[in-house]
């Protein structure tokens, strides 16, 4: 996920310095995750509604985690722990902000975790072509995700199919 995180940034022409936190915040973006049940997080089939409020409070523990600290990489880290299921349209969680208020890096991550889970198999699904996905996230431009970052995206499609390209072949590797 962070390969394509840190694609996006580039593209957007982030400075070295701010794609290199990209590369390592986003890494953490579901750290919160620790304060999850396993039941709920290795549960097959769809959750409950309670179940999936327990599940979305994995944002909030991810950005407490990180939120008192003064390093650059670590505040970033905590910041998208906090807001990467925030959608464009305001309909995301935790806060359900809308539009630029939901921060840069929250908008980045958002649009290459929901790649990432597109493109990978799941208990539950199959793993989505590379086209698939594409048409999908571009569909999506303006209701979840940030226009202006999806018309980058779609810009470096040939940098994030040599990715996913690349790490399929680790995948496979160590299957
Ligand atoms: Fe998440």
């Amino acid at each position: 996920m962070s390969d394509y995180a840190v694609a996006i940034a580039e593209a957007l022409d982030l400075s070295v310095e701010e794609t290199d936190i990209m590369r390592y915040a986003s890494m953490m973006h579901d750290i919160g995750k620790i304060g999850v049940p396993d039941s709920i997080l290795d549960k097959d089939g769809a959750l409950t509604t309670e179940e999936r409020k327990i599940m979305q409070r994995h944002t909030i523990i991810g950005g407490k985690l990180f939120a008192t600290s003064k390093f650059p990489m670590v505040k970033s880290a905590g910041e998208i722990a906090l807001t990467h299921h925030e959608k464009y349209d305001g309909t995301g969680y935790p806060r359900g902000l809308k539009g630029k208020n939901i921060p840069l890096n929250g908008r980045i991550v958002t649009i290459a975790d929901w790649f990432d889970a597109l493109v990978s198999k799941r208990s539950y699904k199959k793993a989505w072509s590379f086209e698939e996905a594409v048409k999908d996230i571009e569909e999506r431009s303006g209701t979840f995700f940030d226009p202006d970052i999806i018309k980058v995206f779609l810009c470096i499609k040939p940098t994030l199919k040599k990715l996913l390209r690349a790490n399929q072949s680790i995948e496979s590797a160590i299957a």
